[in-house]
């Protein structure tokens, strides 16, 4: 048996962003991936319990930032009954 090392980047390669990225893009993309990816996918790449949030249309198009904070962190406080839990961590607020 063997283990065999490989890269986010190498799994992921439509989700990672590229490395000429700035540096609040790439620190978004590291909580996202640490906090979110074990439940939605990102262009297709991560995991089906939630929606995929990029496509067809990204949630960033469709929400205003205010409110997508507020789900993020109570998402009971915005949709009564939706299946996502809180995010009660801090995350660094990247703006
Ligand atoms: C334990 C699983 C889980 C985790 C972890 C999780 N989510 Fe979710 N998320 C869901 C589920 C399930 C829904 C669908 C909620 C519903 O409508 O019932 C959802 C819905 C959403 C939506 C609404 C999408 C839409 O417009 O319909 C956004 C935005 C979102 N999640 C972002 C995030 C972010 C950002 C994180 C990380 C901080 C995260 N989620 C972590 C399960 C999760």
């Amino acid at each position: 048996m063997s283990i065999e090392l490989t890269s986010f980047k190498r799994e992921y390669p439509h989700s990672t962003p590229p490395s000429t990225s700035s540096n609040s893009v790439k620190k978004g993309f590291l909580a996202f991936r640490q906090h979110c990816i074990k439940c939605h996918t990102l262009n297709g790449e991560g995991v089906s319990i939630g929606p995929e949030l990029n496509y067809a249309v990204s949630v960033t198009e469709y929400w205003q930032q205010k409110w997508l904070s507020r789900f993020i962190a109570n998402p009971q406080s915005v949709r009564v009954n939706n299946k996502m839990i809180p995010f009660y961590r801090d995350i660094e607020n990247q703006e």
